[in-house]
């Protein structure tokens, strides 16, 4: 009886002890286990005289059972304690702010690209693209820009190879179109161009648009209504708009269109040089020689073209004073146009 009271107080006080279920698993082992303390006891009771062995037995067991219930509670309390810690570990604070979502946005260049394709299609245009390497043929030949024209020293060439370039201008789509679709034909074509050339107004690859419509009643006129038309919708004014005569190889006559300064409206600033004009686009009749070359009668058929960088319209529409602003990705440029 002297071992079972020792026995007992020193379970107890392990119990108290134990911090963790491991070492809680441990202790019912050492004391309730098969070969634990309790066994040593019960088999010690052959010792004692038979008439005293069954109060002795019970008084063990009770003992015993008593130890095994607290060791129970013990791991209950535990195990909720372990739970409660993890869940205080792993708590979501939904009451937190978020974080955000960080929406992108199209690039002006292609904001205004397709402003200005979905001016050409609401008057019937299709859009249209080309190659952007490509060959001498298209990129001048073509176009009435023979080897040793002079006006292949205005375009600044990156050569590819002898006879293959990246395209100086969004011109030689019109050739491509011509000579694969039948007429009549009102195309426009957006896309990367290339020159060797590099300064504030001036990047090695900028954009631009090509128009061409090719019918049997085109006229002067109506390539000046369709300029006009655009002009006033891309910048949403009713700006004056003129044409002055001028020379391109690929139309006859050729013409540079001018609009009253958007900035100023033409009372003369840095941005038109005093002159309260800005030159923004350059057009014409397609010039017999590129019908003939691209195999379209000119006898029956008539066309105009024009062309335009897209980066100077946008930054005439926007206000924006340096070119390189578009192609430097300044997150705090862009955003402005979402
Ligand atoms: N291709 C010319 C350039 O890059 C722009 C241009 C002018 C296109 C007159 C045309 C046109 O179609 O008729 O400067």
């Amino acid at each position: 009886m002297d071992n079972l009271e020792q026995l007992a107080i020193a379970a107890r006080q392990a119990l108290a002890a134990a911090q963790d279920i491991t070492a809680l698993e441990e202790l019912r082992v050492q004391y309730l286990g098969k070969k634990g303390n309790f066994t040593e006891l019960l088999k010690g009771l052959g010792q004692l005289p038979p008439e005293q062995r069954p109060a002795a037995g019970a008084e063990i067991n009770k003992v015993k059972e008593l130890l095994q219930a607290e060791i129970t509670a013990r791991r209950e309390t535990l195990e909720g304690a372990a739970v409660t810690a993890r869940l205080a570990a792993e708590t979501i604070d939904v009451t937190l702010p978020g974080r955000g979502q960080q929406l992108g946005g199209l690039h002006p260049i292609n904001q205004t690209i397709e402003r200005i394709s979905s001016f050409f299609e609401s008057i019937g245009f299709d859009t249209v693209e080309g190659p952007e390497i490509e060959t001498d043929y298209y990129n001048f030949e073509a176009l009435n820009i023979p080897a040793h024209h002079p006006a292949r020293a205005m375009h600044d060439t990156f050569y590819v190879s002898n006879n293959q370039v990246l395209r100086t201008h969004t011109s030689p789509v019109q050739v491509r179109v011509m000579e694969n679709r039948e007429p009549p034909l009102k195309i426009i074509c957006p896309g990367r161009v290339y020159r060797c050339d590099s300064d504030l107004t001036h990047s090695p690859m900028f954009h631009q648009v090509e128009g061409l419509l090719i019918s049997e009643h085109a006229t002067f006129a109506e390539l000046r209504g369709v300029i006009q038309e655009f002009l006033q919708v891309f910048f949403e004014r009713d700006s004056e708009v003129r044409f002055r005569p001028s020379y391109f190889p690929f139309t006859e006559p050729s013409a540079e269109v001018d609009i009253q300064c958007v900035i100023c409206g033409g009372s003369g600033c840095r941005v038109c040089k005093q002159t309260g004009w800005l030159e923004v686009l350059g057009c014409g009749m397609v010039h017999p020689r590129v019908l003939e070359l691209s195999k379209i009668d000119g006898e029956r058929f008539r066309g105009f073209a024009f062309g335009f960088g897209v980066e100077r319209l946008a930054m005439l529409r926007y206000g924006v004073n340096d070119l390189r602003l578009f192609f430097e990705n300044d997150l705090r440029f862009l955003a402005q146009f979402h």
